[in-house]
């Protein structure tokens, strides 16, 4: 699949996400919408009536990321929404196997996401039941954070397990995505990586989205 760029709406203008999604949609490949309940993060975002509106407004596939508690409970409901991809945290579900298949089964491509504490061998067993790892290069829960360096030997494990797994999986990075930072996750063999406030603290999102592939593509090539 290569790289892909998914721009986090988090820190864009929330009443007025038609018009953050329009600024990216030639660009981007996802939108990436942070669902947060104030108990799995102490931060309280937006739900499911906000991604519904939001899935008629933008053509761009919608990247559900669910940082909330009872995950098995709640998200199905993006998925039968019409979200493209839907990632719970593997800290907060109780059956991830039997959730990340309902979420295939509803349409959605099935994303699991792991805190930056989480380690990542003991689900080395799930990828054949998912679509995408998200490995969080913060602490969840609010965007404008700085990448945390000290994940970077996971996302290259993750990699050595998804190329020894051989199938289709993607592995996501999420949190202080920038220019300056998407070259060493993509080195560690990330290849979908989010951008809240890179994305939109500027005056271009646009382009901060083009820059963003360019350097994962160059530091992908240089070492592929
Ligand atoms: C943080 C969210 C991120 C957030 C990233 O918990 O999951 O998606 O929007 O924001 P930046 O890119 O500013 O770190
Ligand atoms: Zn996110």
């Amino acid at each position: 699949m290569g790289i892909q760029i998914s721009p986090s709406i988090l820190t864009a203008d929330l009443a007025r996400l038609a018009e953050a999604a329009a600024a990216v949609e030639p660009d981007a490949d996802w939108l990436h919408v942070d669902v947060m309940d104030n108990h799995f993060v102490p931060n309280l975002t937006l739900g499911l009536p906000v991604v519904e509106s939001l899935l008629k407004a933008t053509a761009l596939p919608v990247d559900c990321h669910l940082m909330i508690d009872d995950p098995d409970r709640w998200a199905p409901g993006y998925a039968e929404a019409g979200a493209g991809s839907v990632t719970f945290h593997v800290e907060a579900a109780h059956a991830p196997v039997r959730l990340a298949r309902e979420l295939r089964r509803l349409g959605a491509r099935a994303g699991m996401a792991l805190k930056p504490a989480t380690p990542v061998e003991p689900y080395e067993d799930l990828l054949p039941e998912l679509d995408m790892l998200l490995l969080m290069t913060v602490e969840p829960g609010f965007g404008g954070q700085p990448f945390l360096d000290v994940v970077l030997p996971k996302v290259r494990r993750a990699r050595q397990l998804i190329d020894r797994y051989g199938g289709q999986v993607w592995l996501q990075v999420d949190g202080g995505i920038s220019p300056a930072t998407v070259e060493r996750a993509a080195a560690a063999g990330a290849d979908v990586f989010v951008a809240g406030s890179a994305v939109y603290a500027g005056e271009d999102p646009a382009a901060v989205v083009r820059a963003l592939r360019a350097g994962a593509e160059a530091a992908a090539a240089a070492g592929a």
